[in-house]
């Protein structure tokens, strides 16, 4: 049996304004999606998933081959044209597969639930079937699943799972490993609101085009925020880091993608003691970050249940994906 697991993600800096081609940073955090698979003396590949509901979907190994992956809820199309993509690439499919997903992510909260498992699952995939790969490998067959399940993402969710740690990302570029410590926690505050990241996208994207010359400023922002973001990071100045993420919170809520219910959980965070504060990821619902140290974190826990949230308190991970091979 193989088992692979995947961190899930906060972006600090550069949400959407990644997806145009600017700067962002994004840490993995210490919450993984796990999956186990083991072969089968079936023809049928069988998924069960413990995301959502617990559910288990049976699928012959000659639908997979041949793409008629159609008719499956949202979250398990992505999974079978992962499949599908790896038995084009790689000519391997040819045994049934018992997979099991297990995962300890908040779905939907733009924390990168749905990229931690595609990593997870195409690198549990490519183990089983003793494929030699590396990371980018894992990304690629990931990104099929992301780009069915977010439209156009910019790679940063897949890519910042795969390799853990903190990144500094930019789509044509690709990334650098930020090599700083960063020990404080990382609280998050999840809204029960459940939006798209494909729509949120395609929310701001209409925006920009309908005001590009304003657009473009604050995109241009966006890029001093994260320079400045990296020499906080470097020099540990975790103040300076707060009263950035506030400001770059105000650029992403002048892209509108904040709600009531978030910008409440920013502002309890703040006032119970945060050194800042923004939304992360897609937005219009989802989840906020707060950093703090470890003095103020019951109360910025608290503040955050209190308004309606669900606070977890996270740290940054350097792990990113992890496949290894185990006995049953
Ligand atoms: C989603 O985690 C981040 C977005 O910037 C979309 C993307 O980068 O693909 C909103």
């Amino acid at each position: 049996m193989v088992v692979a697991s995947a961190p899930a993600k906060v972006i600090l800096f550069g949400e959407h304004f990644v997806v145009e081609d600017k700067f962002a940073i994004a840490a993995a955090i210490n919450l993984r999606a796990k999956v186990f698979a083991d072969f089968n003396d079936s023809n049928f590949i069988s998924i069960s998933s413990d995301i959502n509901s617990p559910n288990t979907i049976k699928i012959p190994i000659n639908m997979i081959i041949s793409g008629d992956i159609h008719g499956y809820s949202p979250s398990i199309t992505p999974l079978l044209l992962i499949l599908h993509e790896f038995s084009f690439k790689h000519h391997l499919l040819d045994r049934g597969v018992d997979i099991s997903i297990k995962s300890e992510i908040p779905m939907g909260a733009g924390l990168g639930s749905s990229a931690a498992v595609f990593v997870a699952f195409s690198a549990a995939i490519l183990k089983l079937y003793n494929v030699k790969f590396n990371l980018y490998d894992v990304i690629e067959l990931a990104s099929k699943g992301e780009s069915l399940a977010h439209g156009k993402p910019s790679g940063i969710d897949a890519t910042i799972s795969a390799f853990g740690g903190i990144l500094l990302y930019r789509r044509s570029q690709g990334f650098n490993r930020l090599n700083v410590k960063f020990n404080a926690p990382i609280i998050l505050g999840i809204t029960p609101e459940h939006r798209s990241t494909a729509d949120m996208v395609n929310k701001v994207l209409k925006l920009k085009y309908k005001y590009p010359s304003i657009f473009n400023l604050i995109y241009d922002a966006n890029d001093k925020i994260v320079e400045e973001a990296i020499n906080a990071l470097i020099s540990s100045d975790i103040n300076r880091l707060g009263e950035l993420l506030n400001i770059s919170h105000g650029l992403l809520s002048s892209l509108g993608i904040s709600t009531l219910n978030l910008e409440r959980l920013i502002y309890a965070a703040r006032n119970a003691g945060a050194y800042g504060a923004k939304v992360t990821g897609a937005g219009g619902g989802g989840a906020i970050i707060a950093i703090s140290n470890e003095s103020t974190v019951s109360s910025i826990l608290k503040a955050i249940n209190d308004n309606g949230g669900k606070a977890i308190i996270s740290y940054i991970s350097d792990y990113g994906v992890n496949v290894d091979e185990c006995s049953n």
